[in-house]
C-alpha cells in the first residue's frame, strides 16, 4: 500500500477540459465496454441529450412504506412517460411496473438493513445475477459505504456485482452512501466516488456538494445525483439545474418527486432541465403552468 505520509492533496481537476478518452460512444468511461453494456447504458441515458432522469423508489427496501410511495401500482404508470429509468427493488418492480412500460430498470440488488437500526452500513447482495437477467435489468444498484463500519462488506458486495455484471454485460450503479459518521463534504465525496468508480462500476450515484464539478471531473464514469431530503419545488429544481451545470449526467430523484404536491408535473419539470436545458426558473414556471392548467 502507498505510504500515506506526505500525501499531496489532489488539486488539478481541469474542470473545463472534457474527458479525453471518449471517441466512439457518448458516455464517459464507456468506450471500451462491449455492445451489451453500451446498449443497457443507452437505455438508461438518452443518447440525444446524454442524460437521464431516474426515478428512485427503492426507499422501501429499508424504510418500508414511505409517504408518497404507498401505492406504487398507481404512481409508476403515471410517471413513466417523464422518466427514463425506474430505480427500485425486484419486489416493487415485478409487482407494480407493468411489463409493457419500456423505461430502463435500475435494479436495487443490495439490502439487509432497516431504519430501525442505528448503523445501516451492513448489507449483502440479495439479488443474484440470474434474477437481474430475468428482470432485464439495465443496471444493478449497490449501496457502498466508504469510511463506515460496513466498508469492507459493501466493497465486497460492489465487486461481486461488478464481476457478475461484466460476465453478462450488465452495468453496475455504485450508490455512494453517507455513513452516520461521515460529513457531506467534497473531500468525502471525492474520495468515495473515485473509490467506487475505480472498483469498475459504470455509473456512480452521489449527492451534490461544494466543488461538485471537481467531484465530477475526477470520476471517470457518469455521475447521477440523488435528490435527498424533500425540498420546496423551486429548491429541488435549483438542485437539479445546478448539478447538471456542474457536469452530472442526470438525477436519480426520489422524495423530491414522489413527495411533491404534484409528482407528475414535478417529474416533467425535472425532465425539462435534464433533457432540454431549461433553467430551474424556466422549469418552475413550467411546473406552475402545468399545475394550474
Ligand atoms: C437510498 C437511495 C435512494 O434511491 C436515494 O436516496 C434517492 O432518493 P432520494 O432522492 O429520495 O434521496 O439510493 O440509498
Amino acid at each position: 500500500m502507498a505510504d500515506l505520509e506526505g500525501l499531496k492533496v489532489a488539486k488539478d481537476y481541469h474542470v473545463d477540459t472534457p474527458f479525453a478518452n471518449q471517441d466512439g460512444f457518448f458516455l464517459k468511461g464507456a468506450n471500451s465496454l462491449d455492445w451489451g453494456m453500451k446498449r443497457h447504458l443507452s437505455n438508461i441515458f438518452n443518447p440525444k441529450s446524454g442524460n437521464t432522469v431516474m426515478f428512485a423508489f427503492d426507499h422501501g427496501y429499508f424504510m418500508g412504506s414511505t409517504s408518497g410511495l404507498e401505492r406504487l401500482d398507481l404512481l409508476l404508470p403515471k410517471l413513466a412517460p417523464y422518466v427514463d429509468c425506474f430505480m427500485g427493488t425486484r419486489g416493487a418492480i415485478r409487482t407494480c411496473v407493468p411489463p409493457h412500460l419500456t423505461n430502463a430498470v435500475a435494479l436495487r440488488v443490495s439490502s439487509g438493513s432497516s431504519m430501525l437500526q442505528d448503523d445501516l452500513s451492513h448489507e449483502v447482495v440479495a439479488v443474484d445475477i440470474e434474477d437481474s437477467i430475468r428482470m432485464n435489468a439495465d443496471c444493478m444498484a449497490v449501496q457502498t459505504f466508504i469510511g463506515a463500519d460496513g466498508q469492507l462488506s459493501s466493497l465486497d458486495n460492489l465487486n461481486r456485482v461488478i464481476n457478475a455484471g461484466m460476465r453478462y454485460s450488465i452495468p453496475t450503479l455504485g450508490v455512494c452512501a453517507v455513513g452516520k459518521d461521515m460529513a457531506r463534504t467534497d473531500k468525502f465525496f471525492k474520495l468515495a466516488t473515485r473509490i467506487i468508480a475505480e472498483m469498475g462500476c459504470q455509473i456512480v450515484k452521489t449527492y451534490d456538494c461544494e466543488n461538485f464539478e471537481e467531484v465530477v471531473a475526477a470520476c471517470p464514469v457518469p455521475i447521477v445525483v440523488a435528490g435527498g431530503k424533500k425540498l420546496s419545488e423551486p429548491d429541488a429544481l435549483k438542485l437539479a439545474y445546478g448539478v447538471m451545470q456542474k457536469g452530472a449526467r442526470g438525477v436519480d430523484m426520489g422524495r423530491n418527486i414522489f413527495q411533491s404536491t404534484h409528482p407528475v408535473e414535478m417529474a416533467q419539470a425535472v425532465n425539462k432541465i435534464v433533457h432540454e436545458g431549461y433553467t430551474d426558473k424556466e422549469a418552475y414556471e413550467f411546473f406552475q403552468d402545468m399545475i394550474h392548467s
